[in-house]
């Protein structure tokens, strides 16, 4: 891509400037709805569309793991219409997903705690998983019912349990055992999280993956974002020198 031409650092994984894991936090969808004097969940709506041009645009360039955080373990706390249009909206796109990504080579994963969910949504939660398993494409990882604390537990539960039936001792706990045991496990850390919006907030996503993720704040709602914002962030990106606490 000509965005990369101008080498400045060696940035990403093995020196690339392209990030492997990119993570969004698609935030500003109830502001983009306000502003225009239109319900919260038309904001959603609209957030949906970028969310599917966004996902397409990152597998097209050649991004390798994609994470949206699409519903977090806290936003159960918002009114029941929009978090019953929220579920309304996952409804539709799981369905449609189940084909519409299957063209662009896409590995749906979900990462989160699905037994929040209807059966109905369950089962289309992993009916999307199986049918696009054996893809050779990006990964993207839908945030649903995702909390990085929530995860984070889990994990320290299934390590205290294999300690306690003898499978593990304590020096086997490591960092790689413990992102052995979260929902991204086998998957790269995210390089860059993106935040549209202009909020600088973390809200509990990637807590414990994005030690050393470098973090790009747009200041754009999510469901204005564009292909240039994308582009925009990459560049961003581009030019940082990643240390990982070195020099
Ligand atoms: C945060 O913006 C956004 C959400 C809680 C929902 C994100 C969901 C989508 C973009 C729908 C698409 C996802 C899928 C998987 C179909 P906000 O409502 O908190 O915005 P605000 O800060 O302006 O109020």
């Amino acid at each position: 891509m000509a965005l990369f031409g101008s080498k400045k650092t060696e940035n990403g994984p093995e020196g690339s400037l392209l990030p492997a894991h990119v993570g969004i936090i698609m935030d500003g969808n109830g502001r983009w709805a306000k502003k225009r004097g239109l319900p919260r969940k038309a904001g959603h709506v609209e957030g949906a569309k970028t969310f599917r041009k966004i996902t397409r645009y990152c597998s097209e360039i050649g991004i390798k793991y994609l994470t949206v955080y699409a519903f977090s373990t806290e936003n159960w706390k918002r009114p029941a219409d929009e978090v019953g249009a929220l579920m309304k909206l996952f409804k539709s796109y799981l369905e449609e997903a189940i084909t519409d990504f299957k063209d662009d080579d896409i590995v749906v994963r979900f990462i989160g705690d699905k037994s929040g969910f209807s059966r109905e949504l369950r089962e289309l939660m992993d009916e999307n998983e199986e049918c696009s398993r054996d893809r050779e494409g990006m990964v993207l990882n839908i945030a649903m019912n995702y909390g990085s604390r929530d995860e984070i537990i889990r994990a320290v539960k299934t390590i205290s349990r294999k300690v306690r039936d003898g499978e593990l001792s304590e020096d086997d706990i490591t960092e790689a055992l413990i992102s052995d045991c979260l929902y991204t496990a086998g998957q790269p850390d995210p390089d860059l999280i993106i935040r549209p919006s202009g909020e600088y907030r973390i809200s509990n996503f990637m807590l414990w993956q994005s030690a050393y993720t470098e973090f790009v704040i747009m200041n754009k709602l999510w469901p204005d974002f564009k292909t240039s914002d994308m582009d925009e962030a990459l560049r961003v990106y581009a030019q940082r020198n990643r240390r990982y606490g070195g020099v």
